[in-house]
């Protein structure tokens, strides 16, 4: 169902950034994957699936700038260490905008996955430190770029969305709706995303040993009408 407008994707071009945008492209909506380098992002988009839906959006590449601008709403998809170029890029554009954040902080040794400590508290955080005028929300830190990128399998289980505006979580939970069969749920203020990117530290850990690609799925709560993420 088409719920959103125009959705940008700073840093797009990678996995989770090329999953989402085809995840929203299924579900009719516009999608501009932005880039450093507007040329690189229509290299990226020229390279993705054909669609499976019957009436699907359109992806176009731009650079990060344009996505920024033109994003009704924003999804930002670099790794956390590029947050202070984005800021400097596109804070003007994403000022007073839905800004969300899928940003993991991780570190890899040879016990596997482990959290890497932002002074901030979160990448969410972080990103809203270099974004002061938007409205950030962590959200999607979970959902694996692979599962998104299967677009012939269902897309199911729960994203846990962290923010300190109202009205910002519940248009963030729109975008979670465009994704497939996912399901929003309003997880707590913007400093709760510290739990949500640790978590996905333990989902790899979990899918190493499995070879799985597991999700989040919470048991025992029904959002209710007129409810959190509603
Ligand atoms: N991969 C997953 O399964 C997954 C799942 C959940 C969440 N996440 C999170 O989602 C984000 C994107 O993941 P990904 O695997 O797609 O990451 P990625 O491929 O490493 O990076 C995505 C894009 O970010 C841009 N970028 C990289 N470094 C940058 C910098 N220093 N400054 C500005 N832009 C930079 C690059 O685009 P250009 O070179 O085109 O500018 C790159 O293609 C990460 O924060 C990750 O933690 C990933």
């Amino acid at each position: 169902v088409k719920v959103v407008g125009v959705i940008g994707i700073v840093g797009g071009t990678g996995p989770q950034g090329r999953g989402l945008a085809l995840r929203l492209r299924e579900s009719g909506h516009h999608v501009l994957i932005g880039s450093r380098d507007a040329e690189r992002a229509q290299v990226v988009v020229a390279a993705l699936p054909a669609p499976v839906a019957a009436e699907p959006g359109r992806i176009v590449g731009v650079d990060n700038a344009r996505a920024a601008r033109e994003g009704e709403v924003v999804i930002v998809a670099t790794p956390w260490d590029g947050f202070e170029a984005i800021g400097a890029a596109c804070a003007d554009a994403l000022a007073g905008k839905l800004v969300i954040c899928c940003a993991n902080p991780l570190r890899f040794d040879g016990d596997g996955p482990m959290p890497v400590r932002l002074p901030e508290g979160s990448a969410a955080e972080l990103l809203q430190h270099h974004l002061p005028a938007a409205v950030v929300v962590g959200g999607f830190q979970n959902v694996s770029a692979i599962t998104l990128g299967r677009l012939s399998e269902t897309l199911e289980g729960d994203v846990l969305l962290c923010g300190d505006d109202e009205h910002a979580v519940a248009r963030a939970a729109d975008v979670v709706r465009a994704v497939g069969d996912l399901r929003p749920l309003h997880a707590g203020p913007l400093r709760m995303s510290a739990v949500a990117e640790d978590l996905t530290a333990l989902l790899i850990s979990v899918n190493r040993r499995y070879r799985s690609h597991a999700g989040v799925a919470l048991t025992g709560v029904e959002p209710f009408v007129g409810g959190d993420a509603a």
